[in-house]
């Protein structure tokens, strides 16, 4: 080709390259820095469509800008797998059949394995699972701290202590992200119950409410990275916290630095001014027309009238656009998958290094070959639905008594109910429908002649029994299961309990238990999972995510009365104050049954003695221990090795000790390794509320080197100067 034609058709590319360039908006331009295009398609948007974006436009979607070409943000519960499609106006699912998921396994349960590898794991699948159902924003984690076992959602949460929510939301969240879909950190902030949740105000001190209720959504946003905030039902102080000046303006964006947006819960926005002034981005709601919601109409004629600051509406829809080139108009975003044998694995894997063996005297793990009676309605009944929003329609679900009949042969496996909970009910209690005398004879000569009984019971996700929208009523089990328990154990000595919930529960019957199991929600894998720790192919290695108090009033939110839990007259006084969980337990010496961070393995670890990289440490310094742990028993197991902290002589009332790292380490038989755990000088704070910064004071601080909360097996003191 000639020179001259050569020369004529790069002119011509480079032209046609200039132009093409050149008709690309900003706001459509990948290779431009994320905030210029934020601006751009900010500058070319109507006040309508600003206004349009900040509220729904059906049950679970938010309108884009058709015009623009910006796509509309879809939204989907929950924190443990993609829920079904729901109906545009009604809570009604859509009946759709391109929809079934995996189930994961509750978030206690992700919490009880202490194993932020598998939070990582666990995240990615589920935002692959999201990313597949062509959802932009997965609504999920919750983090509201474990204050009460009688809280309905506390299943969905991660347990009693701030440093292990905190360690585990931020891979969790990650990992969903990392598929172009957004986490969204629920419920900010201070909702730990369930009863009067859309207008009960709680008051908190500030150290309870820096020490204890924000830290796991301090780190999902500073570390985690979160695109998305959902705030609470409740008020704190006065206001609610879907719009509150302090939570949300002072604290998520001020301080905080949070870029994402503050979506309310559905129905929890309730003042158009607040709203507009107080933090929310996006109102979602539970019935149309979505043009009468607070952020809709009614703001739109404050804007025109001039008694909103059209400000107020920009840093919204700045918000909106960020998450949207973050999601929707992210071209690099993967394509997801949906309920795939890896995402089976990695629930099955959870579940299994979630399960807690709570008691053993050496009934577990049981022998292949013998005859097994099952008991009880929780062996077969499916738990991934119910529970309120985070129901999900799986694609497939093992139940215990199936896996346990592949296992050990389904002639050696009998089953009888015991007791019955009725249909899944959401508004009527629910009594046992069927003789609870007729169903327990049964269950009592069924196992009388077995050579074990497992008795699957605890909670089911109904209503106040684990369920959004109510708390339980009581502390013991429901359906009559004490009494039946009772008369396994006194039919054949060798029964073994399995609890499955996603609270604490009274065990009136532990001192005749020779074995006993805290097992969870374990999703779409339940059966392998509790079948492969029974059987002893699985080792387990969950530790409990928050302590089981022997009575209900020796827990310290209970203990205050009804000021203090359920509240009166729609008012709540957090009077235990930052002594929650084994912090009540341990500084007023009233043990639990179970404490926190309590599991039993089927091996032995030996603990060696724990020493630290120096003797004194600055501020801003990061404590280095070391402890040597061997496996001294004759199977390969984990142990997760606890660090917890106590200071000296605080200048304000401090916890006897506060958890402040963990690691878990797999060893086999007779192996003997090094745990190595980091623990930032700056993490020894407390919040100073006479001066409303974090503090730490010099002085001598003990690092417990624990199997548990009580178990302590070794200590090393060091010094802050
Ligand atoms: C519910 C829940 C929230 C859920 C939302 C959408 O009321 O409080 O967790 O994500 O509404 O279902």
């Amino acid at each position: 080709m000639k020179k001259t034609t050569l020369t004529a058709l790069c002119c011509l590319l480079l032209l046609l390259a200039t132009r093409a360039q050149q008709t690309i908006p900003a706001y459509l331009d990948d290779a431009l820095p994320l905030e210029q295009r934020v601006e751009d398609a900010l500058a070319r948007l109507t006040i309508d469509e600003k206004v349009a974006m900040v509220h729904a436009q059906s049950k679970f979607s938010a309108p884009g800008v058709p015009r623009l070409g910006i796509p509309e943000l879809w939204m989907s519960d929950g924190p443990h797998g993609v829920r079904a499609e729901i109906a545009w106006n009604s809570w009604a699912q859509a009946g759709w059949t391109n929809d079934s998921c995996t189930a994961f396994p509750a978030l206690t349960c992700l919490a009880a394995t202490f194993n932020p590898s598998l939070a990582l794991e666990y995240g990615d699948a589920l935002g692959q699972e999201a990313r597949y159902r062509r959802k932009d924003v997965i609504l999920g984690p919750g983090l509201n701290i474990y204050r009460v076992p009688l809280n309905g959602r506390n299943f969905e949460y991660m347990g009693e202590d701030p440093h292990l929510a905190s360690v585990m939301v931020v891979p969790y969240v990650q990992g969903v992200q990392r598929n172009g879909v957004a986490a969204c950190l629920k419920h900010f902030a201070l909702n730990n119950q369930e009863t009067r949740r859309s207008d009960i105000d709680v008051q908190a001190d500030d150290r309870a409410l820096r020490e204890i209720y924000l830290p796991a959504f301090h780190a999902g946003v500073r570390e985690g990275g979160a695109w998305a905030v959902m705030g609470s039902y409740n008020k704190f102080r006065g206001q609610h916290c879907t719009h509150h000046h302090l939570l949300v303006n002072d604290i998520l964006k001020g301080e905080w630095g949070f870029d994402g947006i503050l979506v309310s819960d559905w129905g929890s926005t309730h003042d158009t001014r607040q709203a507009a002034l107080d933090g929310l981005d996006v109102e979602m709601g539970t019935s149309a027309p979505y043009a009468d919601y607070h952020l809709a109409r009614p703001y739109l004629q404050m804007l025109l009238d001039g008694q909103l600051p059209v400000t107020s509406l920009d840093d919204k829809v700045r918000r909106i656009l960020r998450l949207h080139l973050r999601t929707t108009m992210n071209r690099n975003r993967p394509w997801g998958a949906l309920a795939t044998a890896e995402h089976a694995d990695v629930a099955r894997r959870v579940a299994e290094q979630g399960i807690v063996l709570l008691k053993n005297d050496g009934i577990l793990p049981l022998a292949p070959g013998i005859k097994i009676a099952v008991i009880g309605e929780n062996a077969t009944r499916s738990l991934t639905t119910g529970g309120g929003s985070s129901e999900l329609k799986v694609k497939r679900e093992t139940s215990p008594l199936e896996a346990l009949r592949a296992l050990y042969g389904p002639a050696n496996v009998t089953h009888s109910a015991g007791y019955a909970s009725g249909r899944p009910a959401y508004e009527r209690e629910n009594p046992s429908p069927l003789p609870a005398d007729s169903l327990r004879a049964a269950a009592v000569a069924l196992a009388r002649d077995a050579d074990a009984v497992l008795f699957f019971g605890g909670l089911n996700k109904n209503h106040r029994q684990d369920s959004e929208g109510a708390d339980r009523l009581s502390y013991n089990l429901p359906f009559g299961q004490d009494t039946l328990i009772a008369a396994l154990l006194a039919a054949n000595r060798r029964t073994v309990i399995i609890i499955v919930s996603g609270n604490a529960v009274a065990m009136p019957w532990l001192p005749r238990a020779r074995g006993v199991i805290q097992s969870w929600y374990l999703g779409s894998e339940a059966g392998g999972a509790i079948a492969g720790v029974i059987s002893g192919n699985v080792n387990p290695s969950g530790k409990l995510p928050f302590s089981i108090p022997a009575r209900l009033e020796d827990n310290g939110a209970i203990s205050f009365g009804a000021e203090s839990y359920p509240g009166r007259d729609g008012r709540q006084q957090y009077l235990e104050g930052i002594l929650v969980g084994y912090r009540w337990h341990d500084t007023r010496g009233i043990p639990a049954l179970f404490p926190f961070g309590h599991g039993l393995s089927y091996t032995t670890f030996r603990y060696g003695k724990a020493t630290t990289d120096k003797r004194e440490y600055a501020c801003g310094d990061t404590i280095r221990l070391s402890l040597p742990l061997a496996n001294t028993g004759r199977v390969a197991g984990a142990e997760t090795v606890q660090v917890y902290v106590s200071q000296r002589a605080p200048s304000l009332p401090r916890p006897v000790k506060e958890l402040k790292g963990f690691c878990k380490i797999t060893l086999l038989p007779g192996e003997r390794s090094t745990a190595t755990i980091a623990i930032p000088v700056n993490s020894l704070a407390f919040f100073d509320d006479r001066s409303s910064a974090w503090l730490v004071e010099p002085d001598d601080f003990t690092l417990h080197c624990a199997s548990s909360s009580t178990d302590v097996r070794g200590s090393v003191t060091i010094r802050v100067r």
